[in-house]
């Protein structure tokens, strides 16, 4: 059975460890994020864009697949199933299919009181219906889904305001971006990370755009106060690299290596080891039920 995220990440925020959110995009790519978490026996967040759950036909659908699969894979840990991303209105959608944890990103409303009404809502109804939930102050830069951010660094007297609503984690710009870093990045910025922990007190913090941090910066930012490191692209390079492999080896040519179930393998297993290195990097291994 799924879980909200609230337990976990507030262990992880006491136990100054950070908890990998693992972007889903497929059956392959869940399937291999549970394995890795059941392997490392690592508490688990796997969340969906709404555009990975258009991709897979629906959040029935996504929700519907983790489930299974967690029952059918005999998981122990606990795993909560989360919202990426969503807008006000995909985090209806996304509760009535049982996602167990939602995130609104609310950045990129108009004004800030609009972010401020639509988190107040679904914190209420999130919690009427036993879910954690994420909210976001300052936009993340990057490309996910067509949309760009700018890469803000989030106000602590903002982030002080959604926290006071009883947001469960909270998303903060600290100069982090989604997708791959240009060489010219500058680099997380502590001095932010810092006074926004001051304000928002024991709340868990979020880290998006995990790919490609350098390590010893993924791990100041965990002991300065963040608890989910969300990861997509990193999952879908390592992915890619292992299947050109494959094929550049001429090896969907040889006996039935064109069946899925083989030319899907290599970068399953691709995406196995990638999620238990960075369990590893983010000190979740081992942490269970905690
Ligand atoms: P990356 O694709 O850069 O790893 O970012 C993932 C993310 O932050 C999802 O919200």
């Amino acid at each position: 059975m799924l879980v909200n995220a609230t337990h976990m990440l507030q262990s992880a925020e006491k136990g100054h460890y950070g908890l990998g959110a693992f972007n889903t995009n497929n059956l392959e790519w869940a399937q291999a994020i549970l394995t890795a978490a059941e392997e490392e026996q690592s508490p688990l967040i796997i969340q969906c864009s709404m555009g990975a759950a258009k991709y897979q036909g629906g959040y029935d659908v996504v929700a519907t697949i983790v489930n299974h699969l967690v029952k059918n894979m005999n998981i122990t840990v606990p795993v909560a199933l989360h919202l990426d991303h969503g807008t006000y209105e995909a985090c209806f959608e996304a509760m009535d299919a049982g996602f167990t944890s939602i995130m609104y990103d609310g950045s990129h409303e108009e004004t800030f009181d609009i972010n401020v009404e639509h988190t107040k809502e679904l914190v209420k109804l999130a919690h009427q219906k036993g879910l954690s939930i994420e909210a976001e102050v300052g936009g993340i830069g990057g490309t996910e889904d067509g949309v760009t951010g700018m890469g803000e660094i989030a106000d602590p007297e903002e982030c002080k305001v959604i926290a006071d609503l009883g947001v469960d984690f909270l998303a903060c710009g600290i100069g982090n971006i989604h997708g791959l870093y240009p060489a010219n990045w500058k680099g997380l910025q502590f001095d932010a990370l810092a006074a926004i922990k001051e304000k928002v007190g024991d709340l868990p913090l979020v880290l998006h755009g995990g790919t490609g941090i350098p390590e010893d910066q993924v791990k100041k930012a965990i002991s300065l106060g963040v608890s989910k490191v969300n990861v997509n692209t990193d999952l879908q390079v390592v992915f890619a690299e292992a299947t050109r492999k494959y094929i550049e080896a001429g090896k969907d040519q040889q006996g039935k290596g064109y069946d899925p179930r083989k030319l899907l393998a290599p970068g399953k297993q691709a995406i196995i080891d990638r999620t238990k290195e960075l369990m590893t990097e983010f000190g979740s291994v081992g942490k269970g039920w905690e």
